[in-house]
């Protein structure tokens, strides 16, 4: 990211998500408890081979290269290898580029030792895995692995046995909030705190998104509150289903379904109408734990059917009458229809 800056690239252009790309272990926020392990290794020195996973956008690949820069410093640029998806990782990749890396002669500092990047390893075949997993054996004394993935489990069980597990929870309201309000001072953004709340709501503890999103309602509306927010992300207005789970509650369909009329109107898919309403749902405090499962409940049904809709290409038929069905099932307790 340094090497970015200093190019021609306008800085004001850069993607936020890179511009604060924390590039210090201490600078990444959350996870306390395992980037504190991290910044043991990168003060130890003796690196072990480490899988990182957890969430999208929680900052795994960010943790392995702050690690990896504070262990090799500048030999970061020879010692470390990079992979990501992007690249071919096949078996013959991972047989040869690596290969040739763990047998170049680096000069490190003093216990170091060089450093393969595997981004996304949960993309590579077991195939690959296995091949991988052979490298790491034999080149065990002078090069570690630094993997990141969404799904541990889809690393096959030998890799995972010589790695150190680290996972990554993901980030609290709070912890994005923290770090949108930093960026929002550093790039002196006009904001409300109900444009903050909504950038939350929208991410989900993925600080990537977070920002992105920050960024996108900037760039677009100059002014980051609630409306600009979800015109950006293109969602349905938590505030719209808010008020129609409300009506429900007091049982008045009839206005309910205006409403859900309202959201369908602005073009709004039912896999995005139920979403939301899963999610508001959730969130909503003054309902009673058993009224909110069963929206719940009816929520996840309507999303089953959703899909169920869209795979039997009944897509538009079944349209109309799935976000009614959700509501009228949460509501008055009917029973799901057939399709
Ligand atoms: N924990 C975090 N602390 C600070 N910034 C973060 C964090 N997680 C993500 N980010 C921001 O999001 C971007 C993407 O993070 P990244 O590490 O690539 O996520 P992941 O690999 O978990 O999908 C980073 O460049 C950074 O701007
Ligand atoms: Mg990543």
């Amino acid at each position: 990211m340094e090497e970015t800056s200093k190019g021609n690239v306008d800085a004001y252009e850069l993607p936020w998500v890179e511009k604060y790309r924390p590039t210090l272990l201490s600078e990444i926020v959350g996870n306390e408890e395992t980037v504190h392990r991290l910044s043991l290794i990168a003060k130890e020195g003796n690196m072990p081979n480490v899988i990182i996973s957890g969430m999208p956008g929680i900052g795994k690949t960010t943790s392995i290269l702050c690690l990896a820069h504070e262990l090799l410093g500048p030999a970061y640029k020879e010692g470390v290898l990079e992979l990501n998806a992007s690249d071919d990782r096949g078996i013959d990749v991972v047989r040869n580029r690596i290969k040739a890396f763990a047998q170049k002669k680096v000069t490190l500092p003093p216990g170091r030792h060089k450093i393969v990047i595997l981004d996304e390893a949960d993309s590579m075949t077991a195939g690959a895995q296995q091949a991988l997993r052979r490298t790491m054996e034999i080149y065990s004394n002078t090069t570690r692995f630094a993997l990141a993935c969404n799904q541990s489990s889809k690393i096959i069980e030998p890799i995972q046995s010589r790695c150190a597990m680290l996972r990554y929870a993901k980030l609290t309201d709070a912890q994005v909030l923290k770090r949108l309000l930093e960026l929002c001072d550093l790039e002196n953004v006009p904001h409300n705190s109900e444009g903050l709340e909504a950038l939350i709501f929208t991410a989900e503890g993925d600080m990537r998104q977070a920002i992105n999103n920050l960024q996108s309602t900037y760039s677009g509306f100059g002014y980051v509150n609630a409306d600009n927010v979800f015109k950006v992300c293109d969602q349905p207005h938590p505030v719209i289903i808010y008020g129609m789970i409300e009506k429900c509650t007091e049982g008045d369909v009839d206005a309910a379904l205006q409403s859900l009329r309202q959201l369908w109107d602005a073009g709004y898919s039912a896999l995005d109408i139920i979403t939301t309403t899963f999610r508001v749902v959730k969130s909503y405090s003054q309902m009673e734990e058993g009224t909110k499962l069963d929206y719940i409940k009816a929520s996840a049904a309507s999303l089953s059917k959703t899909s169920l809709t869209i795979y039997t290409g009944n897509w538009t038929d079944a349209h109309a009458d799935i976000g009614r069905c959700a509501i009228a099932r949460a509501t008055l307790g009917f029973d799901r229809p057939t399709l």
